[in-house]
């Protein structure tokens, strides 16, 4: 899979997706990131890609040409009949999650588009964009840090980029649970000591115990969750149990 980022900040890319599971699997050649600086498509002689905006406001809005014309290098480079997805990073888009996640990674080619200042002519994005994406309700300076989480989560879904352990974690969250908390040495740390459950060397416990951890804190910090998680009937009764026992609390207070 290629992930294509059009930014002015190519470095950033590089820097960002160089690390740990992404750089390992650039490395191992099952994803590789193509950073193309919209500004090598400028015209102008000081290589401007951005102009004041019509109608006045503060601000620069990214011009049109050189965001196309670094599209369309990309496009031309593919040699494919269809047109690949492009998302463009922005707060106003559809908010991003691990289904996407796994629906972008059937793509062979994505590409990215990064705005910055006050944004990006309106009419660039009706001709090119095929996705907008927010990662949350918060401002971001510009689409890079947004456009390199989606890379990360959307790389972890690509066959052979994680292994066998790692991709456990994935499935955790698939199942629409959050993960159940992790222990390692010491034994004891400031006084804390490690659930005892963990030191029993019995599996089926431990898994046991994992399991209602995970409904336990998807409970409590993310409840609505779990109206699309797939819970067995031991699963359930569990979670009954916690729901009585909230209900208790609060009928006590
Ligand atoms: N650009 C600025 N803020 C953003 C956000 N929350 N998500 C995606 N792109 C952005």
């Amino acid at each position: 899979m290629i992930f294509h980022v059009l930014t002015l900040f190519p470095e950033m890319i590089a820097e960002g997706m160089s690390h740990s599971i992404i750089g390992r699997a650039q490395d191992a050649g099952i994803i590789s990131v193509n950073a193309v600086n919209i500004r090598d498509f400028s015209e102008d002689k000081h290589k401007h890609a951005d102009d004041y905006p019509y109608g006045g406001g503060a601000g620069m809005v990214m011009s049109c040409e050189p965001i196309y014309k670094a599209y369309d290098s990309i496009v031309r480079e593919r040699r494919r009949r269809s047109r690949p997805r492009v998302v463009y990073l922005t707060p106003q888009g559809q908010v991003f999650n691990q289904e996407m996640a796994k629906s972008m990674a059937e793509e062979e080619d994505m590409i990215f588009l990064c705005g910055h200042y006050e944004g990006v002519d309106e009419r660039v994005l009706e001709a090119i964009v095929t996705d907008r994406v927010s990662i949350g309700d918060y401002v971001l300076s510009g689409g890079e840090l947004a456009a390199m989480v989606m890379m990360d989560a959307i790389a972890r879904m690509v066959p052979g980029v994680l292994t066998n352990e790692e991709s456990g974690s994935t499935e955790s969250f698939e199942g629409n649970l959050l993960e159940y908390p992790q222990y390692t040495r010491p034994e004891v740390w400031q006084g804390r000591k490690v659930p005892e459950v963990l030191l029993s060397g019995h599996h089926a416990k431990i898994e046991e115990w994992r399991r209602q951890q995970s409904i336990l804190r998807t409970l409590l910090v993310r409840p609505e969750l779990l109206d699309g998680a797939e819970l067995s009937k031991k699963d359930q009764k569990y979670l009954e149990g916690l729901r009585a026992q909230s209900e208790c609390k609060n009928n006590a207070k």
